[in-house]
This record gives structure tokens, sequence and C-alpha cells, in this order.
């Protein structure tokens, strides 16, 4: 089975292709990764490599309550006793760099964070506060020149504080709405300088970025996420999108990253993607893919022997088995997620998640 086989990315060697995706947990006391995060992670060491939950490069980026951070020295120390459990188990693991924008609230950040987004336009709805309960998204400050060389300043010195931290590597998140997708999609980008306007202008914020991290930390530890046609936090489906992704593509290219991880929301409830545009970017990029999004065992191993992806990432199932890995190896059945627990306090629904029990004997010793 080829989900199975080792793999060799860029030097570090995965003991199968079988990756577990980011998936914020929101478990963190006061943003710092504890004792229960480390069971949670140690639990799924035995992915070919683990995605970390997004997590805030600066207190600007932290606009969910109970997320962990990478910029204090608290933070730093609560994720080394995590990568070093992983490590132990044999395992792998990458740091998700998410800043959030303006997918935030006042009430989950610090007195002195900002609310910053490309454009001064407020995603409709409301963000969940530990302070107060559900809140309107507020209008986001325009980024500034400086607000933005800053923010990429904030995701430069996250992945010089996860290399610290003992991370094999980090993603940039690109995906989903956050921050870098702000500036991708028109929804959240009218800006009329060289970051907003047209497809080079919207994928600037992105492509410094990238430029900025795999020289800080050298480009076989960072990956990074897109998620073309995803409607997630009030992005849209605009005229252009295939070109400015299969630009944005082959741009990537240059800088030689660890991976593109892809993400197809349509999993997620998101409009069905046009599923041409992943083969179109599996032909532009030069390195390795790793495809999210809904897939059961059978898919991954047919993409994979199918050369449409190199890779696949698992979200949901690896959330509900600890022993996914065991359990697609062997056939066994999986249990289901519990939505009502996703982001809630405490080990419901977190670390209790049964092994399969043969497994579980395994584990625990
Ligand atoms: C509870 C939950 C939290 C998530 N958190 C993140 C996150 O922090 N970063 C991210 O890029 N994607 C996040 N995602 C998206 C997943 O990484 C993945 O793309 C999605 O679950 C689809 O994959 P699946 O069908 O295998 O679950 C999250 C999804 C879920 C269900």
């Amino acid at each position: 089975m080829k989900l199975l086989n080792s793999f060799n990315l860029k030097g570090l060697k995965l003991n199968n292709r079988v990756i577990m995706a980011p998936l914020t947990r929101a478990r963190a006391t006061n943003n710092v990764p504890n004792d229960l995060m480390l069971k949670y992670y140690r639990q799924r060491a035995q992915a070919g490599l683990i995605i970390s939950e997004g997590t805030a490069p600066s207190p600007n980026g932290l606009g969910y309550a109970r997320i962990p951070g990478i910029y204090t020295p608290q933070q730093i120390e609560g994720w080394k006793k995590i990568t070093e459990a992983v490590h132990r188990e044999g395992g792998k693991i990458f740091l998700q760099i998410m800043h959030t924008g303006r997918v935030s609230h006042k009430d989950n950040m610090e007195e002195k964070a900002e609310i910053l987004a490309p454009s001064a336009i407020a995603l409709e709805g409301e963000m969940y506060t530990d302070r107060n309960g559900p809140q309107p998204y507020p209008v986001p400050g325009e980024m500034t020149i400086e607000d933005i060389k800053q923010a990429q300043e904030e995701f430069v010195k996250a992945a010089l504080n996860a290399m610290e931290a003992g991370f094999d590597g980090v993603e940039i998140h690109s995906a989903n709405g956050y921050l870098a997708d702000q500036f991708l999609n028109t929804a959240t980008n009218i800006r009329k300088d060289e970051y907003g306007g047209n497809k080079e202008n919207r994928s600037r914020f992105t492509l410094q970025t990238l430029d900025k991290v795999t020289k800080a930390i050298g480009s076989e530890k960072v990956g990074i996420r897109l998620s073309p046609y995803s409607a997630f936090n009030g992005t849209e489906i605009f005229e252009g999108i295939d070109e400015q992704f299969l630009y944005l593509t082959e741009e990537l290219n240059q800088f030689e990253p660890a991976y593109l991880h892809l993400v197809d929301n349509s999993a997620l409830g998101s409009p069905d993607v046009s599923k041409s545009i992943f083969s179109r970017i599996r032909e532009k990029f030069n390195g390795t893919l790793i495809m999210n999004g809904g897939f059961t065992k059978e898919e991954a191993e047919k993409s994979i022997s199918d050369n449409k992806t190199d890779l696949v990432s698992f979200g949901r199932p690896f959330l509900a088995n600890p022993d996914l890995v065991y359990r697609l190896e062997n056939d066994l059945e999986l249990n289901e997620p519990d939505p009502d627990t996703f982001y809630t306090p405490g080990e419901e629904g977190y670390t209790d998640y049964p092994f399969f029990a043969e497994r579980e004997v395994v584990a625990t010793k």
C-alpha cells in the first residue's frame, strides 16, 4: 500500500504518507501550549508528518480564543516539550503559522494588539469570545506598507522561534481566508497599491513572505498551504481565480518550498471546486504536493497511485482517531468526530477518542 510507504521530504524521512492536517482545537491555556496538548500530539505521532494547529506569530495574528502562539518564551518552551514528545515517538512535526488578520476580535486578544487586514472590510457574522460570547466581527484597519512589512517579519520571527522549539519545519497558512489569503482574494482585498488590483499584486504578500521565511530557515523547512475556490471566512470565487492560482504556483517554484499543501474545501461545504485546478497546479508545481479534503483511505491510495499527489493529509479522521495510521493499515473501523467538542476546553473530544483496542496496549506500554 503506497500510503504507508516512507517518503523523503527534502531530506526529512517521513515514515508514511498519511499526514495530519492542521486542526485548531482551542485548548491552549492563555495561548500557551500545555501538557494536554502534548498528550494529544503524542497520541498522533504515528502520522508521517503532523502539521500543528494554526499558531499565531504575534499578538495581532491571534484572533481566536485559546489558540496557541509562538512569540513568547513560554510559548516556545511549551512547544518544545511537544516537539520532543513527538520526536521521541519517531514522528515529525511542522508548525502551521496562522495570522488571522480580520478573522478576529479584541475580546480574544491582548490589549496592545491591533486587528489589521489588506482592506477595511468586516467579515459578516460573529466571532466566539470567551469573555463576552459571540460578538460581531470588527471592521479591520487597512494595513499600511509598514504594517505589511511588520506582519511579514512576524512570520519570519515565528519561523525562527519554531526552529528554537524543535519543529522540523513550518507551514505558511495562505488558505481559508486568513491574512495571507485575505490578500489573495478580491472579496477581502480592494487595495490600489502594489498589493492589490491584479493577480501579481494580490499574490505579492504570500510570495514575499515565503521568500523571507525560506531565507531565514531554509527552503526545505518551509511548506505552504493554499485553498483555491475556498469560500471560507468570506472569501469568494472571482473572475480570473484559476489564472491567479496558476501564476502563484509558478512563482512558488523559485523558492523550492518543502511542499505545497492544497485544500479542497468542498468537503467542508464550500462550492464544488473545478477539479481541474488541482491537476493544473500539480503540473505546474515542481515540488512535493499534499492534497487534503474529505479523503478516504481508498481515495488517498488511488490519488497517490495515479500520481495526482505525493502525500495526503487527513483532518477530521485524525482528530477522531489517534491511531489513524494503524487503523488504515489494518482496515479497521474509524471513530466518528464529534463537532460539538472541536473547540471546547478540556479533554473531552480531544484526548479521549479511543485507540483501537490492540493498539492501545502498545501505546500505553
Ligand atoms: C476542527 C477543525 C479545525 C481546523 N483548523 C485548521 C487550522 O488551524 N488550519 C488549517 O489550515 N485548517 C484547519 N482546518 C481544516 C483542515 O485542515 C482540513 O482542511 C479539513 O478538515 C478537511 O480535511 P478532512 O476532510 O480530512 O477533515 C480545520 C478543520 C477542522 C474540522
